[in-house]
């Protein structure tokens, strides 16, 4: 902390699209007397001089570790893709940083996610994973009211996004998992579709998709699937489903909540005009009910704020990253189904990721294919 004891010094790593929502975050009126993004790191130029104009002249260095080891910050929010989280986090732990605010998914294996923890635990440092939406109005009310009993017992949750399971799924299967109270969940069966992906051109150069490749077999620096579907089986609770990529109807991170007597139905990111962002079917109801005073917001200036009061009063952060490995183990139990092919019991004790696994095993296919094919034309 700094001299003013009311000012946290926070760093930012990768300061591409997403850091400018932390950025937001940090100086959104209810933290910005608390905490101050005083530097930032991102391997390229262009980005560096973005942010310390954004900043007003925050410093900016090409290397994270330096950063760390020159600006001591106290919170870091980690803004790269997947593939850098582990070693990232395992670094600002390590240099004493006490509040880390990681973006989704949290890495790209549940190796990556144990290490992330295993730093942060062991250092005393407070793990954050951007699963905003547990922290967005629309979904908190839908909660209060299936805890209220609105729709009766919750029977099965869908849940929607167009894009894959790492970058998009991981936020509908955090929020199937906040609407079912946190259940543990039982087991997983699902499959995914590995053809690689056609992308919207307004997509290539940013959400992720490399310019030079198309269709799409990686994206944010991991490899994809196209398609994903799963049904997941919550502890003395309800079913779950998920729809993702090309297996998806039209939507991103929109859900429908089935209850013994009564639905929730809360829309996705992008609202159709007309749309109310949350509507109920209540028990005894025969129609819908448009669930009034919703506002839209984005969750980043509260995941800071709670972030905050985790390191000041030790209270718990409800975006934690073990929570958020529980949400990863889903996604790889996901994978591993598609693998085995099999239902699969929870917990998972695959810690590499299932999906290159199941990427290799389609190229030795393919090998085998063009070998085939290769022996057909000898014999001709
Ligand atoms: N919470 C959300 O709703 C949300 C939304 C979008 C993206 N994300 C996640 O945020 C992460 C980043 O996504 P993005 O869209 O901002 O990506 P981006 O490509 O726009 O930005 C990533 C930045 O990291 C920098 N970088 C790469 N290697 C680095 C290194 N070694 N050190 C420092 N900087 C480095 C890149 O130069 C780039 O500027 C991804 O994991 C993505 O899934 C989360």
């Amino acid at each position: 902390m700094s001299s003013d004891s009311r000012t946290y010094r926070a760093a930012i790593f990768g300061l591409g699209a997403i850091s400018r929502a932390h950025l937001r975050g940090y100086n959104a009126p209810e933290n910005a007397t608390r905490v101050q993004v005083i530097a930032g790191a991102d391997i390229s130029n262009e980005a560096r001089d973005r942010f310390g104009a954004d900043t007003g002249g925050a410093s900016t260095y090409a290397d994270y570790r330096e950063l760390l080891e020159r600006e001591r910050p106290d919170v870091v929010s980690i803004c790269t893709w997947p593939p850098f989280h582990p070693e990232m986090v395992e670094a600002a732990a390590a240099a004493g940083v006490r509040g880390i605010l990681c973006e989704k998914p949290m890495a790209v294996d549940l190796a990556g996610c144990d290490r992330m923890l295993a730093a942060a635990e062991g250092a005393g440092a407070i793990l954050v994973v951007g699963h905003q939406r547990r922290l967005q109005p629309k979904f908190t009310r839908a909660r209060a009211l299936m805890d209220e009993g609105a729709i009766g017992t919750p029977e099965l949750l869908c849940g929607i996004a167009a894009g894959d399971l790492l970058t998009d799924g991981t936020h509908t299967v955090d929020a199937l998992r906040f609407f079912a109270g946190d259940a543990p969940v039982e087991w997983v069966m699902g499959t995914v579709d590995l053809r690689p992906r056609e992308v919207r051109q307004e997509h290539v150069g940013r959400s992720g998709f490399a310019a030079q490749e198309r269709p799409f077999t990686v994206r944010y620096g991991h490899a994809v699937e196209s398609g994903a579907i799963a049904m997941l089986q919550f502890a003395g609770g309800p079913r779950a489903t998920l729809e993702l990529g090309i297996c998806a109807r039209p939507g991103y991170q929109r859900f429908t909540l089935y209850g013994t007597d009564g639905a929730i139905a809360v829309s996705g990111d992008r609202v159709v005009e007309g749309e109310p962002l949350l509507k109920v079917r209540r028990r005894g109801s025969s129609g819908w009910e448009v669930v009034q005073d919703v506002e839209e917001s984005n969750g980043f200036a509260r995941e800071v704020s709670l972030l905050l009061d985790s390191i000041e009063h030790g209270t718990p952060h409800p975006l934690s990253g073990r929570s958020a490995r529980m949400t990863h183990e889903v996604l790889m139990a996901v994978f591993e189904s598609g693998r085995r092919p099999a239902r699969v019991e929870l917990p998972l004790d695959v810690a590499h990721s299932p999906l290159e696994d199941l990427l290799g095993r389609q190229e030795a296919g393919h090998a085998a294919q063009g070998r085939g094919q290769t022996q057909e034309v000898a014999k001709a």
